[in-house]
Order: C-alpha cells, then structure tokens, then sequence
C-alpha cells in the first residue's frame, strides 16, 4: 500500500484516481480535510476498498505513528499543504505549521517507521515530497528556466514555507539516510481545482458573468502543466526516481496570466457563448498581489532524461479538457462556493479596487 497526505485536495485527489485507474495498490489517504479538501473530489471511489481515507492532521504524531504500524505503507507520496499565496499573506501561520511543521512531523514518524523495516522493505520504501518551483523565485525576461541547482529565492509565506519543507526532506536523507524524494513543478490546472486559482476561478465568474480580476498588468508569466501529467510525473519519480534526487517537473508552456484568460474566454465563447457578448469584457484589471513574482519557467530536462516522461498533453489539449470538465460538473463547482469559500473571495477581492 501506499500513504498519501492531502489526497482529498486539487492535486492530491487526481492523483488517488489515476493511480487506483492504473493499479490495483491501495491507498491509504490523510487530509485534514481544511477549506479545500473536498470528499466530493473522491466520489468515485466510494465502497471501493481500495481506498483508506482517514480524516486527520499531518502535525499529529500519535495518529502518523499509528497509521504507519497499522498499514505498513511501502512508501508516502506527501501532498498535504495550505497551497494558495494569497492566503499565506493574508495568514502566514497555518503555512508555517502544516507545511514545516507538517512536513517536519511526517519526516520524523517515517524516519522511526523505516529504520525499524527489514533490509528489504527498508531499501524499497520511498518519501516522495511534492513541492513547487515558487521556491526558485522570480526569473527576469531573459534568464533562463529553473534547473534543480538554482539557489532557493522564495518571495511569498507559501514559497517559503515549502522552501523549508524541501529543505528537511533533503537534511533527512542526508543526516539520516531516509530514501526520499521530492519534485518541483510548476502550476497545475485540471478538474477538481478550487475555484480560487486562476483558471478555475475565471471559468466560474465568466460562467456567472462576473468580472474576471486579473492581478496588475495581467504580464506575470506562469508555466502551466495538465495535472494527469503532473501525476504521472509523480508515479514515475516513485518508481524510478534516483534516491536524493530532486526533479523538476513543468509543461514547457510559459503564459502571461492574461493569455490565459483570453484563451479561457475564447473556448468559453465557443463551447458556451454568453448572449451578453465575448467573457472577455468581463476581464477587470485589480491592484497587484503582494511581492508578485513575475516570471516562473521550468527546465524538464532531468525527468526527461532520466525517466523518460514528458508532458502528454499540450496547453490547448489541457485547457480544453479542463473547461469540458467544469461545464460537465457545475454541481461540484456550487458545492465549493458555498460557505467559506464566499467569504473567503469577498475578503481578497473585496479590498482591492480596479
Ligand atoms: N496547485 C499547484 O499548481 C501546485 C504546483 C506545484 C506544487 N504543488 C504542491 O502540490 C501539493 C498539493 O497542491 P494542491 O494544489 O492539490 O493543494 P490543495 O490546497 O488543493 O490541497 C491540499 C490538501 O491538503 C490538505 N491539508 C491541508 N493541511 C493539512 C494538514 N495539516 N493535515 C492534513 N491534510 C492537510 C487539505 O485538506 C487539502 O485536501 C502541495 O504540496 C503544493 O505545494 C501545487
């Protein structure tokens, strides 16, 4: 079996559906089940024994412990964090705690697990620690994309705290010896996105025919990957990723945030047109986000190399998915945005005027 935190998330939930399409191994699955954690996400699984969740905190040790002694996982594929910047500078503290401390308390627990395995078990389990390439910081116009030895610059409470979290990963290999693990990527889009990030939220406003806020001059420029090839980058890392190592994962697809938006609007026009007009008279410029890093760009040669995966989907295959699956499930979309989630808009948005 194997352990994954914060699988009831965006990522962590698409990741617990493709490996049981793929395998028959059973998941045993910890989330906290915070503002996006969301059971919703795992529907298709329900009566499947294959699927152990367990509702619980990263930072609690007893119940880690526990859930180790009880399941003997082979390896723990950790995606369980607070992940929104903007939050983080909103509220910095529950950054620090789950993903430092969380990570921390994870790395501790299957420390104490794995050095008590037989030879075997021992040298085949594996802590995969999933972060982001916010930890390199912000690139200019010409420099050239992250590779793995760039120095860590993080900007952002989020950046940073994952930026810690890879740093006990890499301190636990090399003072204790724990086989792990960790991959870079870059933003991930797809079904189950919370409707706060970018594409998930100019989708349900465009929908609505809300204003769609773009931060600045709409120029900071993200590189975007298809969250089905994140996950399979992910299974291959697992599989046949080299001890130690980290890797940077990414869809060699740079955007400006507002060629995503025009590219959203333009196949919203064309799979549902608004009788009112193009969505993209909806597009409203706001004030900037704090410390907004302007550019992120990902070198994917090493998994490349290494493990032979590269991107299986294109931006224009990826988004189109994408928007076939929000206009396909308007349900679970209402589920989110009730409750927390509201509030949670009118606070960001609500201070920042066009
Ligand atoms: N979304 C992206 O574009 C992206 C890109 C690169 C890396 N990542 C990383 O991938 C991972 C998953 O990201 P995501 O977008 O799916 O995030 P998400 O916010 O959608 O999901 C996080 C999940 O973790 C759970 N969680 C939060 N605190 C917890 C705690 N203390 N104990 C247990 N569970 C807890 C939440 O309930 C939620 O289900 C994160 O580590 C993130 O840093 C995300």
């Amino acid at each position: 079996m194997i352990f994954v935190t914060g699988g009831a998330g965006f990522i962590g939930a698409n990741f617990v559906l493709d490996w049981l399409r793929t395998s028959d191994e059973p998941v045993l699955n910890l989330d906290a089940l915070t503002y996006a954690g969301n059971l919703e996400n795992l529907a298709a699984l329900q009566g499947d024994s294959r699927h152990v969740f367990v509702q619980g905190d990263i930072c609690d040790r007893a119940l880690i412990d526990r859930l180790f002694a009880e399941h003997r996982p082979r390896a723990i594929v950790h995606f369980a964090a607070e992940s929104h910047v903007d939050r983080s500078i909103h509220s910095p503290a529950s950054f620090v705690r789950t993903n430092v401390d969380g990570t921390f308390t994870l790395l501790e627990a299957a420390r104490d697990y794995w050095s008590a395995l037989d030879g075997e078990g021992r040298a085949a389990f594996r802590f995969l620690h999933v972060s982001t390439d916010e930890v390199y910081g912000s690139l200019g116009p010409n420099d050239p994309p992250f590779a793995e030895t760039k120095a860590y610059e993080p900007n952002s409470p989020y950046s940073a705290s994952k930026a810690a979290s890879d740093h006990l990963v890499r301190a636990w290999y090399h003072t204790y010896g724990l086989p792990v693990l960790t991959t870079n990527c870059s933003n991930n889009y797809g079904p189950y996105q919370f409707p706060e990030k970018l594409i998930p939220l100019m989708i349900a406003n465009a929908l609505a025919g809300k204003a769609l806020p773009v931060y600045g001059d709409g120029r900071n420029v993200r590189d975007w990957l298809y969250v089905g090839d994140h996950c399979a980058a992910i299974r291959e890392v697992l599989a046949r990723g080299r001890v130690g190592e980290t890797y940077n994962v990414g869809g060699w697809n740079e955007m400006p945030n507002i060629d995503i938006v025009h590219t959203v609007c333009a196949l919203l026009d064309e799979l549902r047109p608004d009788a009112a007009g193009p969505h993209a008279r909806l597009i409203t410029y706001v004030a900037d986000r704090p410390g907004h890093d302007r550019r992120y760009a990902i070198d994917a040669r090493k998994i490349e190399r290494e493990l032979g995966w590269r991107p299986a989907e294109t931006f224009e295959t990826g988004i189109r998915k994408t928007i076939a699956w929000y206009l396909a499930n308007q349900d679970w979309v209402a589920h989110v945005q009730s409750g927390a989630y509201r509030e949670w808009l009118a606070r960001n948005y609500g201070e920042r005027r066009a």
